[in-house]
């Protein structure tokens, strides 16, 4: 189908044609969606919507003293469906005093993020950097151990509700040396990184683990390699490594370069998820921004986007101006070029897109009827879309099989069961189609509506 676009200045047809061309749509759609919709890359207003009909989530660091703000989390809300804190599951925030742990700001940022369908990336578990004074003191096994029973203790106690952790955070020099870094966590031992990951999936099995790092985006340098060696090794070897972080702070002197396409997928086909986790650039350059948006979705494994920040002024760079709100609030060029990538980006075809054959559930009904077609499917996860008929208030109440997971929902506000498998979906003002993306984890059933009801 062809769509006309703002300033497309064909002629057009009249009103007869236009009629048959309308019916002539509409039969074709009504032929096609009994079995496969492609991707509604039209209809996303917001960035986190947009991203998950492209099967990502489009995040943002969030600092919890900003919640009390209402002209944040106005944009938080309506914007990301997934959230990073930005400082306060760091090591000095979770440990202040060894043994000692203190989780009120992350839970307030989490509890924020959750009871609003967004995910929570934790940032993170191992790092030389924002130690609390007792860790930076301490040296050889001593350490070691107080290292390990961090990452045990944080990952245990976000246990379920973290989709991804950045295990460690910063190992590597930058340079040409391709070294670690020569902090007092390397100076435990060479195998701190593989120990910290090891600890992580014992505590939270469920949750993806990253390695994460800056200066890292450039394929040719030596830090992007040496890292490259390392998930190269890890996988080898099998040392329980899911995703790698890419932080992407560009600025003058650390640009985005053309061939970030190509490291995020030379990491990916490694058998890593690929995230772009601290995204700001220097300016906010909207034609940066966009490559940036379009390498991601160009890439099957690449999960998702993240900003380090909401406006200008929430930034650890303000002068800079690198994010896609200005101070006041208002969108900038550079959002208006990350949703239009968003919304044009390609699906990714690797692999197989077969789409499920059943037809479409027509769920039993109260007042009002959910009917649940099949959206886009990759190799691990797929879309449905829910079209709810008879009410502009409504609760739909939909199943998904175990082990499968739903990762993100658009268009409406979920809460779920303790099982997590039963999501109960209201409407939020964005229409009467909801959609959202489930992980198969090796199980493709279609997700089931149980109930639709009018309020
Ligand atoms: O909260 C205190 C405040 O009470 C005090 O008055 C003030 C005085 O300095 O400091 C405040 O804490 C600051 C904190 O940000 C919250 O604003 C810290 O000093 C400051 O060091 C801290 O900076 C953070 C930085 O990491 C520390 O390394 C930035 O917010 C945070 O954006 C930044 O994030 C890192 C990622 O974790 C890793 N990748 C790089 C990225 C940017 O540096």
């Amino acid at each position: 189908m062809t769509e006309r676009c703002q300033g497309d200045t064909r002629p057009r047809t009249g009103p007869r044609a236009r009629t048959a061309i309308v019916l002539a749509a509409a039969a074709l759609l009504a032929a096609t969606s009994a079995v496969f919709l492609p991707g509604t890359a039209s209809a996303g207003t917001t960035l986190g919507a947009s991203a998950a009909e492209k099967g990502r989530y489009f995040g943002t660091a969030v600092a919890a003293s900003r919640l009390s703000d209402g002209n944040y989390t106005t944009i938080l809300n309506r914007e990301f469906n997934s959230v990073t804190p930005e400082n306060e599951m760091k090591i000095d925030a979770t440990e202040p005093q060894q043994g000692r742990f203190s989780y009120g700001a992350a839970e307030q940022i989490v509890n924020h993020a959750r009871s609003r369908g967004m995910s929570v990336r934790g940032h993170t578990l191992a790092w030389h950097s924002q130690q609390p004074s007792w860790m930076e003191s301490m040296s050889g096994s001593a350490l070691r151990s107080a290292m390990l029973n961090h990452v045990t203790q944080v990952a245990t106690h976000f246990r379920g509700q973290v989709v991804a952790w950045d295990v460690v955070n910063e190992a590597f020099e930058d340079g040409s040396s391709g070294a670690r870094r020569n902090s007092n966590l390397q100076r435990t031992g060479n195998d701190w990184i593989e120990a910290a990951f090891r600890a992580a999936r014992a505590a939270d099995p469920g949750a993806k683990l990253c390695y994460n790092d800056y200066n890292t985006d450039n394929w040719t340098h030596a830090k992007t390699q040496a890292v490259y060696n390392m998930v190269r090794d890890f996988k080898s070897r099998g040392v329980p490594i899911d995703c790698v972080g890419f932080q992407s702070h560009f600025n003058n002197d650390s640009p985005y370069v053309s061939n970030y396409r190509t490291t995020l997928s030379s990491f990916a086909a490694l058998g890593v998820d690929v995230q772009v986790t601290e995204l700001d650039i220097q300016g906010a350059p909207a034609a940066t921004y966009r490559s940036v948006v379009e390498d991601c979705l160009a890439v099957a494994r690449c999960n998702g986007v993240t900003v380090w920040g909401i406006r200008d002024s929430d930034s650890w760079r303000a002068s800079q101006t690198p994010l896609l709100f200005n101070s006041s609030g208002q969108k900038k060029a550079a959002y208006d070029a990350v949703l239009a990538a968003l919304n044009n980006g390609t699906t990714p075809t690797d692999p197989p897109t077969t789409p499920p054959t059943t037809p479409p559930t027509t769920p039993p009904s109260g007042s009002c009827t959910a009917t649940l077609q099949d959206s886009t499917r990759w190799g691990d996860r797929f879309n449905s879309q829910v079209t709810v008929s008879g009410a502009s208030n409504w609760t739909v109440v939909v199943a998904v099989t175990p082990p499968q997971k739903v990762s993100n929902t658009w268009n409406g506000s979920p809460t779920w069961d303790s099982s997590g498998n039963v999501m109960t979906m209201r409407s939020n003002g964005s229409g009467n189609v909801f959609g959202f993306t489930t992980m198969a984890n090796g199980t493709w059933t279609r997700p089931v509506v149980r109930s639709c009801t009018a309020s």
